[in-house]
């Protein structure tokens, strides 16, 4: 692994993305440090899911680079940026709806081979018992935890895990906090989530994102709540 000095193992430079015609994200500077866990926040449409699709290689950004691990990653393609370790887990929950919770998992890493059963039964016990059910018979949250446990099964240093929190009962909610804070034992996680309760719980720091541009990053854990409603009105 090739972290930097200060520990930085994802950075975001000066990063424009466009849909088209039409701009959506606007000189994006943002980074993360090994272990960290970063919280985005904003308003729908702000351009969260966006930032996250350019780190994880959906959307090639206009302007900026995106150091990842030592290396400048944008123009990579999705699944070679996944196989350097860096995950995403998307805000649909997308399972593979005919196959079942063990095939589902087992795709995410057929190109690496790398399996860590143990890590994702520790952290989802409930996924075991529903090992052999179909991807279209499992509920919400189950689909959720399918979906962070398909990211964490091959020991990722970068987790972007896109909405975790979107239609779940506020007790699964808490479960997924104390989650995210075990996995950044390992791995380095920036969570996108319109629940600000949850991300005052989870996020050492937060970034603000307001029509496309980041306009507050806040590091004081007492204010993170607080700061983090600005970007809404
Ligand atoms: N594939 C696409 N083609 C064209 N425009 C898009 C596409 N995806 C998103 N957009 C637009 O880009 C802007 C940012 O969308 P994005 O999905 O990044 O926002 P978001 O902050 O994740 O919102 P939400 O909280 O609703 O998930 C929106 O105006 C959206 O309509
Ligand atoms: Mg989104």
């Amino acid at each position: 692994m090739k972290i930097s000095e200060n520990n930085v193992i994802l950075q975001v430079d000066n990063v424009d993305a466009s849909y088209g015609e039409s701009k959506v994200l606007f000189d994006i500077c943002l980074k993360l440090k090994s272990r960290e866990r970063v919280a985005i926040v904003g308003r729908n449409g702000a351009g969260k899911t966006t930032l996250l699709k350019c780190i994880a290689g959906f959307v090639k950004p206009t302007r900026g680079t995106i150091v990842y691990d030592g290396m400048n990653i944008v123009g990579k393609r999705p699944f070679e940026i996944a196989r350097l370790g860096l995950k995403y887990v998307h805000q649909d929950k997308g399972v593979f709806q005919d196959l079942t919770v063990k095939e589902n998992l087992e795709l995410s890493s057929y190109a690496t081979g790398d399996y860590n059963w143990d890590r994702v039964f520790e952290y989802f016990p409930k996924l075991k018992s529903l090992i052999n059910r179909k991807g279209a018979n499992l509920s919400g949250g189950e689909k959720q935890m399918l979906m962070i446990g398909r990211a964490i099964l091959g020991n990722p240093k970068v987790l972007l895990i896109d909405e975790p929190t979107e239609g779940l009962a506020p007790g699964i909610v808490n479960d997924l906090a104390a989650v995210f804070c075990e996995l950044s034992k390992a791995s380095a996680l920036i969570i996108v989530d319109q629940n600000l309760s949850f991300v005052s719980k989870i996020a050492q720091r937060v970034y603000a994102v307001k029509e496309g541009r980041i306009v507050s990053e806040i590091k004081d854990e007492q204010s993170i709540k607080e700061a983090a409603y600005s970007c809404y009105l």
